[in-house]
């Protein structure tokens, strides 16, 4: 499959350091525990959260999805469930994609379920061709229509994680 540059390297990193700036001013004075949804998040994560310059908490989570066409109504089960505490705590939920929205809003759901004293979520790519559960994404890296998205953590069938910049399957 041809692969097409999409997003470069310079413009995710100056687009992470603005949400991390915005996520610094908007906690100051608290530790809110952020949640990375394993495993296309890990480069997105670990940028982000070195530009955050207030205390946090990092915690993960892992949800995989069963049957091709996953539904807001159950196939999706967690491989890895958050370990810390988020009882009381303001949470971030740090995702790569948001395509359908059914992943997050599952996790979601459990996440109120724990507790937690509030959530936002925090996306690399709203990509809102397919989007079926309505989510609002508090701090948004970018906007994407259409494609498959690969790199920079976002993989096809497990390939073309590594890559540093975001590009578009063709
Ligand atoms: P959902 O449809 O919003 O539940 O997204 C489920 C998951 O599918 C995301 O967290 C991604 O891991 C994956 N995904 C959706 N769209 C893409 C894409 O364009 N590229 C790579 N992974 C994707
Ligand atoms: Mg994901």
């Amino acid at each position: 499959m041809e692969k097409e540059l999409l997003i470069p390297r310079e413009t995710i990193q100056r687009r992470v350091k603005e949400l991390a700036n915005r996520i610094s001013s908007d906690y100051e004075g608290r530790e809110p525990v952020l949640i990375g949804i394993l495993n296309g998040v890990i480069f997105f994560f670990a940028d982000l959260v070195r530009e955050i310059s207030i205390p946090t908490r990092l915690d993960f989570i892992r949800a995989r999805s069963y049957g091709s066409e996953m539904t807001s109504s159950g196939t999706i089960r967690f491989t890895k469930d958050v370990e810390i505490s988020i009882q009381g705590k303001p949470v971030i939920l740090v995702e790569d994609i948001v395509d359908t929205g059914a992943t997050l809003a599952h996790i979601l759901e459990r996440l109120v379920r724990k507790g937690a004293e509030s959530i936002r979520i925090c996306a690399l790519i709203d990509k809102l061709e397919r989007r079926k559960v309505a989510v609002s994404i508090d701090y948004c890296g970018f906007q994407v229509e259409e494609g498959f998205i690969v790199g920079y953590g976002l993989d096809y069938d497990e390939k073309y994680r590594h890559l540093p910049d975001i590009c578009v399957l063709k």
